[in-house]
């Protein structure tokens, strides 16, 4: 079959490197795609929330399957928009419905869902212009660190915990009365603050039935030791060590199926991925956060140790019946090294070369801001290449990216040199 992803990252490069593998798989395109996806398939010039485009694509190329890769199209309703036509209907659209996506796209309709489901996550309270003063008093009548959240979209950034009552108040007020995340944050929660280890898990729902795809744990600061600013994320590594068999299974019963469970009552049509951000706090997981697709850059890290054919669990998803897919992962380690250009995520060179690009059979490299200008590899974003490395533990496996890293001639090149350090 025809298929169409939608995206530009690592993220897609690594699902388009996995499609490309799948016997399933005819013409495979990439909108827009970077200079790595176009050594796997086709780039298309296509605007992704331009759906009338990607539709007129998908008909004259008679596309049977579409995987979107960011959330933007999905909180667009790019779903219910192929659903919603004749057709194009029976195209399959790996990625959850509009409502679906509010699950990422706001904070406080995560929270109702999680309460009303009775999934572990922390208490909340919630505020806007109206009762922001209510949010000043909660501040100055509890204790630090407050942890603050523009309800929608704002790119990974709208989290701000704050060590200090007046930091919290000068936040909170800048959120709602200064619009600091524009109309995300026109309403802000304040969380109550987790203490404990993250590690996030990767579902695959067909809206009934579910297969959980291998853990995983990022680094998002920018600098070594987990300081600095945050970023999409400067690394990754899977499966993550501290989650036992009996751990998992708490997971699944307590938070993975009543989410799947949840989302069918409330009639919410799903049929992609549910990426869940946990933290264990007292041994005990809780969520942190639901995303509606696939992380970046864990995904190149989970996706390549899937034996799976994808074109084939993304049929069983499209068809509910992924009761009839079991998951095959790998014996292996996996660790990927997100090499950026320097400065990011603040303000970065573009444009720069890239040579000297190395792989081998323990390492592959996934591209995320790179194209092709006039015969050469340059870097066109912030997170430019992803090097992800197979082997048997965290700490000889991250050593095969970074040497690959370090062999890259790349000017700007800035990358951890610590991913997965908690685990060596
Ligand atoms: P989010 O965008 O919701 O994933 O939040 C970004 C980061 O902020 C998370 O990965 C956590 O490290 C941190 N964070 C979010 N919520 C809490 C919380 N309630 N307590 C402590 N840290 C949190
Ligand atoms: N790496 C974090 C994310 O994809 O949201």
């Amino acid at each position: 079959m025809n298929i169409l992803v939608l995206g530009s990252g690592g993220r897609e490069h690594a699902l388009a490197w996995k499609l490309a593998q799948s016997t399933k798989t005819e013409q495979l395109f990439i909108a827009p795609g970077n200079a790595g996806t176009q050594n796997v398939g086709t780039n298309v010039d296509l605007d992704i929330l331009d759906f009338q485009s990607i539709a007129d694509f998908a008909l004259k190329n008679e596309i049977k399957m579409l995987v979107v890769g960011p959330e933007a199209p999905l909180v667009e309703g790019v779903y219910d928009f192929f659903k919603a036509k004749e057709n194009l209907k029976d195209i399959i659209v790996i990625g959850p419905s509009k409502l679906g996506a509010v699950l990422e796209g706001s904070k406080t309709f995560a929270k109702e869902f999680m309460f009303k489901h009775n999934i572990p996550t922390g208490a909340y309270e919630e505020y806007t212009q109206k009762n922001l003063q209510e949010g000043l008093d909660f501040i100055n009548n509890n204790k630090a660190p407050f942890v603050l959240k523009a309800d929608g979209l704002a790119g990974g950034k709208g989290v701000v915990i704050s060590f200090n009552q007046e930091d919290a108040k000068k936040e909170l007020t800048e959120m709602i009365s200064e619009s600091k995340f524009g109309t995300a944050s026109t309403k802000v929660i304040i969380e109550e603050f987790l203490d404990g280890i993250e590690f996030s898990v990767f579902v695959l729902s067909d809206g009934t039935n579910y297969v959980v795809l291998p853990t995983a744990k990022d680094y998002k600061r920018v600098g070594e030791g987990d300081k600095g600013l945050n970023t999409g994320g400067m690394g990754a590594v899977s499966p993550v060590p501290f989650v036992s068999e009996a751990l998992m299974k708490e997971v699944d019963e307590t938070i993975i199926k009543p989410t799947v469970n949840g989302l069918k009552k409330d009639e919410i049509t799903y049929e992609g991925f549910i990426y869940i951000g946990l933290i264990l706090v007292d041994g005990k997981p809780k969520v942190i956060e639901y995303n509606c697709r696939m992380g970046d850059p864990e995904t190149q890290v989970v996706i390549p140790l899937l034996e799976n054919d994808l074109v084939e669990l993304f049929q069983h998803t499209g068809n509910g019946t992924l009761d009839q897919a079991k998951i095959q992962k790998k014996d292996k380690t996996a660790v990927t090294v997100v090499v950026a250009a320097n400065g990011y995520p603040e303000s970065y060179p573009k444009g720069v070369a890239i040579n000297n690009l190395e792989t081998n059979e323990d390492s592959i490299v996934f591209h995320a801001g790179t194209k092709m200008q006039d015969g050469q590899l340059v870097s066109s974003g912030g997170r430019v290449l992803a090097v992800t490395s197979f082997g048997n533990n965290i700490k000889e496996t991250a050593q095969k990216s970074f040497d690959l890293a370090e062999k890259m001639d790349f000017e700007a090149k800035y990358f951890r040199k610590d991913i997965g350090y908690e685990f060596y």
